[in-house]
């Protein structure tokens, strides 16, 4: 899918700099990102990408209920390419895991290209993340940091287009001026984006459950551009999908932390009019969920990250069981005993929730501050894996970077994982 020619009026434009809104252009590609976007089956409710989090067995247990398409967790492009072990612990993946969008953080084109071409044959799209909000991004110059260097997201985003048979997706942030968010989203449908998923919230509005999204720009975004639009924010419901998909006229929307509380959110037969009415048991799907790993294992601390959100308020109640899965090592088998347990004690309460303990809201706050750290860690990890590899190569220990299309993935019983060749 070639992309055309830089839409001139964004091509030199810096944030904070003149962002002249171009005439609808024409965009030669948009035709095949749709027609792509249809062969997926035109899916409405997306898995968004999550740092540790939206891992194949947790993708898989949403598809499970509801979610049509799902994202990776962000994935250092430059680690991909060059570190088996990161590869082979980040990157997992099977037949059933489809339509899958690769997520890359990259500001180097020919390595985010490399690393999108290993990954290429076992997703549906490659996508840039441009909205990663966090320091580590801007010690890494990623994310959406790169919206301080147009030019370059510009480049990013022509090299992957140009290079790759999948579509290429952008995960972006709004500007606080509506005029450059559109500009901005104008170039990187001119530079070849098939898909542009836009979060409601600026690079400053760090604290999600603080500040709503704005659904009006995402919507004008929406409007402006020729390619599918995925709106995120504010999505924590069934409902709340539903109506952000009537406002914003969007194709798809992005879940992520409610999601994480919730695996079956996307679930349109719970508690539908005429549909079956499914209470939510926590511990059942946490159950499923280990299930899943057990067949495509994970680290445990992913492990116990996802009991602690499922199962959420119930621990807060049995607090016995939420020090057990703090202390113990949350290996699958642990927590399964875990989760069999709260569910005999559940049943033996007649209570279908848990009591409430907190206000809603600062249980919501705790858990979204719960789930930012650890996505922190997860990035700073990768800062020190990068730095232990600059120090190898450095010293002579590793050779150049793999030529672009070297690794490959191999099929084992966890699915598919990746390796260098
Ligand atoms: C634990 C966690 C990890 C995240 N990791 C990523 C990521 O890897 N890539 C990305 O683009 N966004 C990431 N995000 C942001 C979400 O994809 C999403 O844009 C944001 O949470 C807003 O959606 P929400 O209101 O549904 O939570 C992460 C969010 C959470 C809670």
């Amino acid at each position: 899918m070639a992309a055309p020619p830089l839409a001139a009026a964004c091509t030199q434009a810096p944030a904070g700099g003149d962002f002249p809104l171009p005439d609808r252009p024409a965009v030669p590609h948009a035709e095949a990102a749709w027609a792509a976007f249809r062969a997926w089956g035109s899916p409405r409710f997306h898995v968004a990408p999550m740092v540790d989090a939206s891992e194949l067995p947790f993708r898989l247990l949403c598809r499970r209920y509801g979610a049509a398409a799902a994202y990776t967790p962000m994935l250092h492009s430059r680690l991909f390419l060059e570190d088996e072990r990161y590869r082979a612990e980040h990157f997992t993946t099977c037949e059933a895991d489809r339509p899958l969008f690769v997520q890359f953080c990259a500001n180097d084109p020919d390595t985010l290209l490399a690393a999108a071409r290993v990954a290429e044959p076992h997703c549906d799209a490659i996508d840039l993340n441009l909205g990663c909000p966090q320091h580590i991004a801007r010690r890494g110059r990623y994310g959406a940091y790169l919206m301080d260097e147009l030019p370059l997201v510009e480049r990013l985003v022509r090299t992957l287009a140009s290079g790759l048979r999948v579509p290429v997706s952008v995960k972006i942030r709004i500007f606080p001026e509506l005029a450059h968010t559109l500009a901005y989203a104008h170039m990187l449908e001119a530079a070849g984006a098939s898909i542009v998923a836009v979060h409601g919230r600026t690079r400053d509005q760090k604290k999600s459950h603080t500040v709503r999204a704005d659904w009006d720009a995402i919507r004008a975004v929406k409007r402006a551009l020729s390619v599918p639009v995925l709106a995120n924010g504010n999505v924590r419901t069934l409902a709340d999908a539903e109506a952000c998909l009537a406002y914003t006229g969007c194709d798809g929307v992005l879940s992520a932390e409610s999601l994480l509380a919730d695996p079956a959110l996307f679930w349109r037969r719970r508690g539908e009019p005429g549909g079956a009415w499914v209470p939510l048991d926590a511990p059942a799907l946490l159950l499923e969920y280990l299930d899943l790993v057990d067949r495509h294992p994970v680290p445990n601390r992913m492990v116990r990250a996802h009991a602690f959100k499922i199962l959420g308020a119930w621990l807060a109640e049995h607090v016995d069981l939420r020090n057990e899965l703090h202390r113990g090592r949350a290996d699958p088998a642990s927590v399964r005993t875990l989760a069999l347990t709260l569910r005999e004690r559940i049943a033996a309460s007649g209570r279908a929730a848990p009591v409430p303990v907190l206000t809603e809201r600062a249980r919501l706050r705790l858990e979204a501050e719960a789930a930012r750290a650890d996505a922190i860690a997860e990035q700073e990890r990768e800062g020190l894996l990068l730095a232990r590899l600059q120090a190898k190569r450095a010293a002579g220990a590793i050779a150049a970077a793999p030529p672009v299309g070297a690794g490959g993935l191999l099929e084992t019983e966890a699915g598919l994982v990746a390796v260098q060749s």
